[in-house]
C-alpha cells in the first residue's frame, strides 16, 4: 500500500520511517525544504534515539522518500496521513490553520478515492471540518472522487518514540466508514496480527480520546507536584509517597515523579484546548484548568526556593548558576515549553548568571532563551556548567547527570549549592554529603 504523510516533524517522521518498517510504500512529505534535503542525505532534523537505524534501513530498501511535492505525494497515496502541528494560540485554543491547509492542499490534488488519516492532536470535530473543507473543494473543481477521513490519534513520547509507535498501548481509529476501517486494519496489519489492542470508534471519540489522555497524565503530574510541595512543609517524602502509592494498581507508579512542572509541546497546548473546548460547550474543565494552574505554579515554585535558599537581600545579584539539562525531558532536543525556560528566566531576573548544559538541546535553546542571552553561556559538559558556580540546579534528568563524578562537579564549584529538581540523588546520601542538597518534596 502507498502511503503518504504529511508533516515530518516528530510524530510524522517517526509514524513514516515506522510505517516502512511495517512494509508499506511511505513518501513523507513537508513545507521546509531544508528539512527534506536533510533527510535524503540520510541526516535526522531532530534528535530521535533508535530513528536513524531503521530510516536508513528503508531507504535503502526503497519503501521511504522524502520530498515537498504535494501534488506527486496525494497523487501517489492511498493512505494519507496529516501529522502537522496544532499549536496554541493567544487563548489557548488549538490553531488548526496546518491541518486545514493541509486538506486543502489534499483537496485540489485528488485524483481517486483516498483514506484522509487525522495524526495530529485536533479539537473535537476537526475530522468533520476536513472532510467539509476537502468537500468543498472537490466540488469547486467539479470533481465526484469518494474520501474518507479517519482520526487515528498517536500517543508516543518523544525519546521513546520509536518503540512506542513499533509496540503501542493502544491504536485508536475513529471511522464512520466500514471500507477506511478495513483499510486502517492493513495499514497496522503487523500490528494488528501481533494481538495490539485496537478501539474502533467515532471520529468524535477518537478525537476526545487523545485530549483527555493527555490531560490526565498533566493532571496525575500536578497533582504529585502538589503533594510534593505540602510535603515539605510537613516533613514527608514524596518519593515515599509516590512508591506507596503507586503500588496500589488503580494509581500505578507510572506518572508519579515530582519535579519542575510538565513541559513540552503537547500537555502544556493540549491541556489548554481541552479547557478551551469545555468553555465553548459550557462544561468548565475545572481539574484540567486548576491542573494547568499548579503547574505554572510549580514552575515559580523552583525559582522562589532557588532565591530563597542562595540568595540575599539583592536576590542572586553576583551569584553563577549551573543549569544541567534544557529539553523538556532527556532524550530529545525538544525545547518547547520546557520549564528551564521559565526557570532560567526567574533566575536572570533575581540577578543570576548562568552557565547551561544540555546534551542535545542547547541549539534550540539559543533561540527560545534570546530575552536573557547576555545573562546565559553555554557550556561544553556538566562539569563546565559548574565551574565556579555557586549553585548547581539539575533541571532534566538525562541518564549522564545520573553518574557525574561528583567531587570533581563539587572541586570546581565556588560554593556547594546543589538544587536536584529530578530527585535522581535524593536517596544517594553519602553521594551528596559534601552538598548543601536541596530536592524536591523531601
Ligand atoms: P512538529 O512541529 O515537529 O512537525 C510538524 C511538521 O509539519 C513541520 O515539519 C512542518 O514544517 C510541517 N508542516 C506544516 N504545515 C505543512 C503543510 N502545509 N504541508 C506539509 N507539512 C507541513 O510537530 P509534532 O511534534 O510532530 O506534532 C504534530 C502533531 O502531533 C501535533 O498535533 C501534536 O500535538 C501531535 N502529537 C505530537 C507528539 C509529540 O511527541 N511531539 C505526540 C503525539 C501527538
Ligand atoms: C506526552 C505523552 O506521554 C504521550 O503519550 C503523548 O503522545 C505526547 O505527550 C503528545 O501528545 O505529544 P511527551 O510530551 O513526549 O509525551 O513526554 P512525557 O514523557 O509524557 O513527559 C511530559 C512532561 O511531563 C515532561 O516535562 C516530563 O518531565 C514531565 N513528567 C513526566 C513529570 O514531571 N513527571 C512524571 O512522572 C512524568
Amino acid at each position: 500500500m502507498n502511503i503518504g504523510v504529511i508533516g515530518t516533524g516528530y510524530v510524522g517522521l517517526v509514524q513514516g520511517v515506522i510505517l516502512a518498517e511495517f512494509g508499506m510504500n511511505v513518501t513523507c512529505m513537508d513545507v521546509i525544504e531544508e528539512k527534506i534535503q536533510k533527510l535524503r542525505g540520510g541526516e535526522l532534523p531532530i534528535y530521535e534515539p533508535g530513528l536513524k537505524e531503521i530510516l536508513n534501513k528503508n531507504v535503502e530498501a526503497k519503501r521511504l522518500s522524502f520530498t515537498t511535492d504535494i501534488k506527486e505525494t496525494t497523487e501517489n497515496s492511498d493512505v494519507i496521513f496529516i501529522a502537522v502541528g496544532t499549536p496554541s494560540k493567544e487563548d489557548g485554543s488549538a490553531d488548526l490553520q496546518y491541518i486545514l491547509q493541509v486538506a486543502k492542499d489534499i483537496a485540489n490534488n485528488m485524483n481517486g478515492y483516498k483514506v484522509i488519516v487525522n495524526k495530529s492532536t485536533v479539537p473535537v470535530g476537526t475530522g468533520n471540518l476536513v472532510e467539509r473543507t476537502i468537500r468543498e473543494i472537490l466540488n469547486e473543481r467539479e470533481v465526484n472522487f469518494t474520501f474518507d477521513v479517519v482520526s487515528n490519534p498517536e500517543f508516543l513520547r518523544e525519546g521513546k518514540a520509536v518503540r512506542d509507535c513499533l509496540t503501542p498501548d493502544r491504536v485508536v481509529i475513529g471511522t464512520k466508514s466500514e471500507k477506511a476501517k478495513e483499510i486502517m486494519k492493513s495499514v497496522y496489519d503487523v500490528l494488528y496480527l501481533n494481538q495490539t489492542p485496537f478501539v474502533f470508534t467515532n471520529m468524535e471519540t477518537a478525537e476526545m480520546i487523545k485530549y483527555a489522555s493527555n490531560a490526565f497524565l498533566a493532571v496525575k503530574i500536578s497533582y504529585i507536584n502538589e503533594i510534593a510541595l505540602l510535603s515539605e512543609q510537613v516533613g514527608a517524602n514524596v518519593q515515599e509517597i509516590a512508591k506507596a502509592m503507586g503500588m496500589d494498581g488503580r494509581i500505578s507508579p507510572k506518572f508519579l515523579h515530582a519535579g519542575p512542572g510538565y513541559g513540552g509541546s503537547c500537555f502544556p497546548k493540549d491541556t489548554l484546548a481541552i479547557a478551551d473546548i469545555g468553555r465553548k460547550h459550557g462544561e468548565e474543565m475545572m481539574v484540567i484548568e486548576a491542573a494547568i494552574k499548579a503547574n505554572k505554579k510549580q514552575k515559580q515554585k523552583m525559582v522562589d526556593k532557588i532565591i530563597k535558599t542562595m540568595g540575599n537581600e539583592e536576590g542572586l545579584q553576583g551569584k553563577i548558576i549551573g543549569i544541567l539539562g534544557l529539553s523538556f525531558k532527556p532524550e530529545t532536543d525538544d525545547m518547547r515549553e520546557a520549564p528551564s525556560i521559565d526557570i532560567i528566566e526567574g533566575l536572570v531576573m533575581a540577578g543570576a548568571k548562568i552557565q547551561a548544559y544540555c546534551p542535545e538541546g542547547i541549539k534550540e535553546a539559543k533561540w527560545r532563551l534570546r530575552k536573557v542571552e547576555k545573562s546565559i553561556k553555554y557550556m561544553d559538559d556538566e562539569y563546565e556548567a559548574a565551574k565556579e558556580a555557586d549553585g548547581i540546579v539539575i533541571v532534566t534528568e538525562w541518564h549522564q547527570f545520573r553518574g557525574m563524578d561528583l567531587q570533581r562537579i563539587k572541586s570546581n564549584m565556588r560554593d556547594n549549592y546543589f538544587f536536584d529538581l529530578r530527585n535522581i540523588y535524593t536517596q544517594r546520601k553519602n553521594a551528596i554529603k559534601d552538598f548543601n542538597y536541596i530536592g524536591v518534596g523531601n
